[in-house]
């Protein structure tokens, strides 16, 4: 059957993109190799925060399908790879989810297809290793068929920022190929900005993931400083934001996690190191300084007991927020699981309570959260504010703590620790 575009991958980035296509009126298809999230969607289920079971609705009324069969590609006329990129256990990019897409599309290729891929990648990877499994069949790309990146800047849970209205760059391995990716983009897209070619394009991503992931960790460093010399680092930060150019504001917090920000970095680093033999200092301090502060947090609840003379040791400790940013259930990266992890190591007792996560999977094990939360906060030696829910009341979970420790900086009562 003729389609506008098959999504390939049908995760946080995938579906959405899938939902802005369906809304403005392009006959959409998803691929996916996942039994359980193909018939989840066609029963009408969201699997990612940002859309709901209504939103999936819409979307099958607008003529949307979900399969895990590769032959729709072959009737599509845009297909684009949203497929996970992650890590191998060495810490290397794990390129086989896109690899594996491109084989599938690679075998129902024909001309005048258009290719985009959307997973964070190193640069060089449109290029290298997509592009000549695409042309092992004998068509060429800008010439046959239009091959292009085109990196997703979703973020997942901003209620300002997104598919539609947040600028989408696209980068075709010719001239032409950006001018079709940019057709293609501009029916459902308010702005397209064009980048000189495929790894300018995937370059451009891996910038601004670097950016925060570097500037994260310079007020994560600072933080633990300040804190020795008495400096309210959060006062600081809102005085430095008054400055209405050249500063943007970072916070510090528990470490760093998502899908994005703790790994991204990791496949600029690997790529300049495997290619050029250096290595990129900024990305290894900023992964080491973020790295350390699950541990530095337990030792601060450490130091909170200890000033009142208790051990770590045997202490119950309630952990209030566990997903890796506010207002969402995605755990991925999050902190608050090395951070449990150590205090489970140490001979605490840990809790959590978390709006959005009913059980909590902790390596082999799970906890089931809290069943009262204020029950749990009078039980509790110390309570550990790791995510900054809007559902929390922070002062007053802080008032009703015997011990409150904030480690994203938003209390206002004068009891509780900040990091
Ligand atoms: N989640 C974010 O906020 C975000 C933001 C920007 C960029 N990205 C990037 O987008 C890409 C996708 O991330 P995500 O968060 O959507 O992942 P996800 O895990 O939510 O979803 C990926 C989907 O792809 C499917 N899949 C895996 N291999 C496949 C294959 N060979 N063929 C078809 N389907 C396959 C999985 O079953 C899964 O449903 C990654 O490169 C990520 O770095 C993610």
């Amino acid at each position: 059957m003729a389609r506008d575009l098959v999504v390939i991958g049908l995760g946080y980035v995938g579906l959405p993109l899938a939902q802005e296509a369906a809304r403005s009126g392009l006959s959409v298809t998803g691929f996916d190799v996942s039994e359980r999230v193909v018939e989840g969607l066609r029963s009408g289920r969201s699997h990612v925060d940002d859309l709901s079971d209504g939103d999936i609705a819409d979307m099958l009324a607008a003529g949307f399908e979900a399969t895990t069969d590769p032959s729709v590609m072959a009737g599509a006329d845009a297909i684009v790879i949203c497929v996970p990129t992650p890590l191998t256990p060495e810490g290397g990019p794990d390129l086989g989810p896109v690899l594996g897409a491109t084989r599938a599309i690679a075998t129902h290729l024909r001309p005048g297809h258009l290719i985009v891929l959307e997973s964070t990648t190193y640069p060089g990877t449109t290029d290298d290793e997509v592009r000549p499994i695409l042309e092992a069949g004998g068509l060429v790309a800008g010439r046959d068929f239009h091959l292009a990146f085109s990196p997703e800047r979703i973020d997942p849970g901003n209620p300002t920022f997104g598919m539609r209205n947040t600028p989408k760059v696209v980068g075709g391995h010719t001239p032409n190929c950006t001018e079709a990716a940019a057709a293609f983009y501009g029916r459902f897209v308010d702005t397209v900005v064009r980048a000189r070619g495929t790894r300018e394009a995937e370059m451009a991503k891996l910038l601004e993931n670097t950016y925060r992931h570097i500037n994260i960790a310079l007020v994560n460093e600072m933080a633990r400083f300040c804190h020795e010399l008495g400096i309210d680092l959060w006062d600081v930060i809102a005085a430095a934001r008054s400055k209405p150019f050249g500063f943007q504001a970072f916070y510090p917090g528990p470490g760093v996690g998502g899908h994005c920000i703790p790994i991204d970095p990791n496949y600029l680093s690997y790529q300049v190191q495997a290619k050029l033999g250096y290595p990129f200092r900024f990305v290894e301090l900023a992964q080491e300084i973020n790295a350390g502060m699950p541990a530095y947090v337990v030792r601060r609840i450490q130091d909170i007991l200890n000033e009142q003379g208790e051990a770590l040791r045997g202490a119950k400790v309630l952990l209030l927020g566990v997903t890796y940013k506010p207002d969402i259930a995605d755990q991925r990266e999050s902190p608050a699981k090395p951070i449990a992890q150590e205090l489970i190591d140490k001979g605490v007792d840990v809790t959590f309570h978390d709006p959005h996560v009913r059980t909590w999977h902790l390596g082999g094990a799970s906890l089931d959260a809290v069943p009262d939360l204020d029950d749990a906060i009078d039980g509790a030696d110390v309570c550990v504010l790791l995510q900054n829910h809007a559902a929390y009341d922070i002062d007053a979970l802080s008032r009703r703590a015997s011990r409150f420790f904030d480690t994203r900086g938003v209390t206002t009562d004068d009891k509780a620790v900040r990091l």
